[in-house]
């Protein structure tokens, strides 16, 4: 059997990881890197330390308006498809790189399995809410991380094309977690437990003015050291703005690769993102977590009291980061770990 798998942002390097384990010596597996993440810091080093085979090919299409990017993605992806005529055409999560690989996939009768399926935001101005649903709708195969998911799914009819597998980041982060273990942080001068690690990325959040301020102002407040790993649309965002964003408590740090990123949070005292990949690696790490959003994907992290949502009233954000640590508990709606060796069993079958 010949699986294709198509990635291109950082959080897909990610889950390519156990994927390409479970792969391999079953499959012949082939990667595309679509080229939407370029920088070293936010591709290449995640196929380093994750030890995933270089790309078969990589695209190289770049950053781009959406239609631009995703256009010449799905024009560049068509060649590459009917050439490697593969058995599956496998694409993860919700990017731009996604929706271009599906509707490639689909426009040339190539069976298409989406790893991460059913996961909705219901809101309607995400550009990740657009892809993801409409590659749940083109794909034959859909391949649900956790129980919600699933009936999202279903109540959208596609029950009979899903299949909960679980979620293939518990596999890798459990997998690097055991690695580092023994690790303190990363950071020079920074203590285990005494500093909070933050990101921010999404557009709703780094495109207005206002509202990065806003969030700036709180981070600085923070009573701890906040390590704020700036994603490249954050830096050029806050210069356009002529926010500064070192000041304060915040400390201004380079993307980490993924070891390092773990090491940092296992270590942190609390968690400040607008990921959605940090919300469960830090639910996972047991680790309290306070998003940038207005919902999340990720709704057990916020029932099991992990995860606290802030949005329209930025005032609360530093009280919310600085609450007392919530209960412990052992549920595990992200699966046990072995989520790869579940979608190699799907695609088999
Ligand atoms: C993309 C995904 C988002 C995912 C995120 C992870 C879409 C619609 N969004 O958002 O779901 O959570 O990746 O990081 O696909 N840039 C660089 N170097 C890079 C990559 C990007 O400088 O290697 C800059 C460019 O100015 C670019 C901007 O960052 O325009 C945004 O990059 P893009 O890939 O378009 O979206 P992300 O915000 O990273």
């Amino acid at each position: 059997m010949r699986i294709l798998s198509v990635v291109g942002a950082r959080p897909q390097f990610v889950k390519l990881a156990p994927i390409a384990r479970a792969f391999d010596g079953h499959v012949e597996h082939i990667v595309i890197h679509t080229g939407q993440h370029y920088d070293e810091l936010m591709s290449d080093v995640f196929f380093r330390d994750l030890g995933i085979p270089a790309p078969d090919v990589n695209l190289a299409i770049g950053s781009g308006r959406h239609g631009a990017q995703t256009g010449a993605m799905l024009a560049a992806l068509e060649p590459e498809l009917e050439r490697y005529a593969p058995d599956w055409v496998l694409v993860y999560g919700d990017t731009n790189s996604t929706l271009a690989a599906a509707v490639a996939a689909v426009k040339l009768h190539l069976p298409l399995a989406h790893l991460e399926a059913g996961l909705r935001s219901f809101n309607r101005r995400m550009p990740e809410e657009h892809n993801r649903v409409l590659t749940d709708h083109a794909a034959d195969l859909l391949l649900a991380p956790t129980e919600v998911a699933l009936e999202h799914l279903e109540e959208e009819g596609l029950g009979s094309r899903s299949v909960l597998v679980g979620d293939v980041m518990t596999d890798v982060l459990f997998r690097v977690r055991d690695s580092v273990r023994t690790a303190s942080t990363p950071f020079d001068g920074l203590e285990p437990g005494g500093y909070h690690v933050a990101t921010l990325h999404r557009p709703d959040n780094t495109d207005r003015p206002e509202r990065l301020a806003a969030i700036v102002d709180q981070l600085s407040g923070l009573t701890r050291p906040v390590v704020l790993l700036a994603h490249p649309r954050l830096r050029a965002a806050a210069d356009a703005a002529g926010i500064a964003l070192d000041r304060g408590s915040i400390v201004v740090h380079d993307p980490l690769a993924y070891p390092d990123l773990v090491t940092a949070v296992m270590n942190s005292a609390g968690v400040v993102t607008d990921s959605g990949g940090l919300q469960k690696e830090a639910f996972l790490l047991r680790i309290p977590c306070t998003t940038v959003r207005s919902e999340t994907e990720w709704v057990e992290t916020v029932d099991l009291g992990w995860n606290v949502l802030v949005d329209s009233d930025l005032s609360q954000l530093r009280s919310a980061v600085e609450r007392p640590r919530p209960e412990d508990t052992s549920a595990a709606p992200y699966g046990d770990g072995h989520a790869a060796e579940r979608v190699l069993e799907a695609l088999s079958r």
